[in-house]
């Protein structure tokens, strides 16, 4: 990563695990561990362990993120929840389009670009998920897929919008399966993110962009994964339940 340019984040993304009271615990077991640690440390965390974690991270540097929220400021939309109830309860940021959402609940890059206007105009800061499906990684449609996600999911965001979107990362085949990229293949597609977003805007805004990498990251392999120069962080699912390795990635990032 390039810390001269822009910010190293490292963000836990629990998924559908830990109830009120296991947040709590799993995140003040976390904070002592990560209080020295050179870069931005967030748990997306489910929704009704938001208040819960709020408070726990309470003096700590540890954010707290949803793991998702809708476009609408309020309505019948059963199930969802808004970008004015996260704020309220104090959250900074929200991840977008994960794979899981896309593949599992019909989630499209046009929900996803809805969802990250409104996150924006609410100020709340998305991490935007993209990746290719392990089909599309054999049939050599890698960059198209990528190419078409960056341009749809970020539609009408503004430059100065794009100061507060992180985007990750997340080749959908190394997602829960201990299959990591190689460092190498987790540059090369995080420089072409970097290098769609400097088409769309310009290179000093790219530059700007923290682009995290997500998929079977761990305590073993963050070290690697980081010394790459656009792999500026990442996005851990299993590993971030688990205090002891969720704060080795963070201290990797703080090198
Ligand atoms: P794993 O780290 O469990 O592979 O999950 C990655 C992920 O989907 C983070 O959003």
């Amino acid at each position: 990563m390039d810390k001269a340019k822009r910010k190293a984040i490292i963000a836990g993304n629990w998924k559908m695990n830990k109830t009120p009271k296991e947040a709590t615990a799993l995140l003040k077991a976390i904070a002592p561990l990560v209080a020295d640690a050179d870069c931005e440390v967030i748990a997306c965390v489910p929704y009704v362990d938001l208040a819960a974690a709020i408070e726990a991270t309470a003096g700590t540097n540890i954010k707290i993120g949803a793991e998702n929220c809708h476009w609408a400021e309020s309505g019948a939309f059963t199930g969802e929840i808004s970008t004015g109830m996260l704020k309220e309860v104090g959250v900074e940021y929200v991840v977008l389009g994960h794979s899981e959402r896309r593949q599992y609940f019909g989630e499209t890059d046009e929900t996803v670009n809805k969802r990250t206007k409104a996150a924006l105009a609410a100020g709340l800061k998305p991490i935007v998920c993209v990746g290719e499906l392990l089909w599309e990684r054999e049939c050599n449609i890698t960059e198209e897929v990528i190419a078409r996600q960056i341009k749809l999911d970020l539609w009408d965001v503004t430059e100065e919008e794009l100061k507060n979107v992180v985007i990750a990362y997340e080749p959908v085949w190394a997602i829960g399966t201990g299959k990591t990229a190689t460092s190498d293949q987790a540059e090369e597609v995080c420089a072409f993110i970097r290098a769609q977003l400097a088409k769309l805007y310009n290179q000093d805004a790219a530059d700007a962009v923290t682009i995290q990498y997500g998929g079977s990251m761990n305590d073993g392999n963050a070290d690697e994964l980081l010394s790459k120069v656009n792999v500026d962080g990442g996005l851990i699912g299993g590993a971030s339940l688990v205090a002891e390795k969720f704060a080795a990635i963070v201290k990797a990032a703080s090198k």
